[in-house]
């Protein structure tokens, strides 16, 4: 099947969604995909962060193996051995107490500010309308469902679909004066990503953050952490909120938490968990026994890759400053540990970078117009940096070419798989 062939079917058969990269792949190793000419291409931007160990890790694909020859799903209805054992883990790491497993991000956000109503309502006393009202930031991103909608600050996304749930109110984006303005007591929720993934990879500042804990606090509201694309590694600890030292009341977690396969998780007090009584949620697919089988080895294997995403993570850093230092077009390189953005001057350069390393074989994406993204795996070592960095600095004016970049970058030659 060629690539023209499968771009032809899709315009004929699909509804138009997305605008791809025209590149057919088909088969992964590593830090590498390979399309289906044969070409390597270097991975950093991990399926949008979600391939964290990269592509057949091999614990991976046995806990994989060995749960698809057993059994794949019984729904919520009966018990099976892997959620509590899940919830155990993730809940130890996070410092929360309970969990619900959904298969998206946008579900388990959905979930999460149901909670939130949810627990206004059995804390509110009689005679007083419960909190209810929603703030959330600018330019965030929750997902696309008509409660994630609602609750992000971009208009390119809500509006078509508007009238979108009532009740949700826009903070300016690390503005602890706005925040404090909108926080009255109808507030039920205060919700923000820990950094911004959509929205430009933009970590919230630690005075906003701890302001916006102690403001909930104060009120009875509750502070939900985003925490999809930030959470579980992605910046050297388990969640982005531990670098603050700020204790969420709910979080939500997806992207890499079954390796690839989809798997969610809202994560909660014991106290607001309580808000919930048995019929109130639920969902067909969550939590089934293949995805927490697998999802259990990935937080296995993360606990020994933390240092790792933490020293390379850092390495990556130096380097694109080093590249903001010698180009006079990147206005700032942001983020954490592998999560990190490069935000340039204009956003038809931005566009034109994300090519030249497409054409050099490397997967990177622009968001928020302007930014670079780079989402690499947990297993990424300095040398893939290194290729990247190169790349980089041949695409960005400005910069000075690095000694030993090929003219002909190597993975522009087919390679062995
Ligand atoms: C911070 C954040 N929240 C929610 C979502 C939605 O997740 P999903 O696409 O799995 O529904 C995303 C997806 O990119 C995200 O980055």
């Amino acid at each position: 099947m060629s690539l023209a062939s499968v771009i032809r079917s899709e315009h004929d058969l699909l509804v138009p969604t997305y605008d791809r990269q025209k590149v057919l792949f088909e088969k992964g190793r590593g830090v590498f995909l390979w399309d289906t000419r044969g070409y390597a291409y270097l991975d950093f931007l991990s399926g949008i962060g979600v391939n964290a160990l990269g592509h057949r890790h091999p614990a991976i694909q046995r806990a994989l193996r060995q749960q698809a020859s057993r059994l794949i799903h019984v729904s919520n209805l009966f018990f099976h051995p892997y959620q509590a054992e899940l919830a155990r883990r993730l809940t130890r790491i996070s410092g929360l107490d309970r969990a619900f497993f959904a298969n998206s991000g946008t579900e388990a956000w959905e979930g999460a500010l149901k909670l939130a109503r949810a627990y206004a309502r059995s804390v509110s006393t009689n005679g007083h309308r419960p909190k209810w009202r929603i703030l959330a930031l600018d330019h965030s991103f929750h997902g696309r469902t008509m409660g994630s909608l609602a609750t992000t600050g971009q208009a390119k996304y809500r509006d078509p679909f508007g009238p979108l749930v009532p009740g949700v109110s826009f903070v300016r984006f690390n503005d602890v004066g706005d925040l404090e303005r909108q926080l009255d007591a109808s507030v039920c929720a205060v919700c923000l990503e820990t950094i911004q993934g959509e929205g430009g990879i933009r970590p919230v500042t630690a005075d906003f953050l701890r302001a916006a804990r102690e403001l909930t606090r104060k009120s009875g509201a509750l502070l939900l952490l985003d925490e999809i694309q930030c959470g579980l590694g992605r910046t050297g600890r388990y969640f982005a909120y531990q670098h603050y030292e700020v204790e969420p009341d709910i979080v939500t977690v997806a992207k890499p938490l079954a390796a690839g396969l989809p798997l969610a998780a809202i994560l909660t007090t014991r106290r607001v968990a309580r808000a919930i009584d048995p019929g109130m949620h639920g969902t067909t697919f969550g939590g089934g026994p293949l995805v927490c089988r697998v999802a259990i080895e990935f937080l296995r294997v993360l606990e020994g890759s933390l240092a790792h995403v933490n020293e390379v993570g850092d390495y990556f850093r130096e380097q694109l400053e080093a590249l903001k230092r010698q180009s006079g077009s990147v206005v700032e390189v942001r983020g954490m540990g592998l999560m990190l953005g490069m935000e340039l001057d204009s956003s038809r350069l931005a566009q034109e970078v994300v090519v030249q390393l497409l054409r050099r074989r490397i997967l990177i994406n622009r968001t928020s117009e302007t930014v670079l993204r780079f989402l690499p795996p947990y297993i990424v070592e300095k040398k893939h940096v290194d290729r990247v960095v190169r790349a980089l600095a041949e695409a960005l004016p400005g910069t000075r070419r690095r000694p030993g970049l090929p003219r002909r970058p190597t993975s522009l030659r087919r390679s062995q798989r």
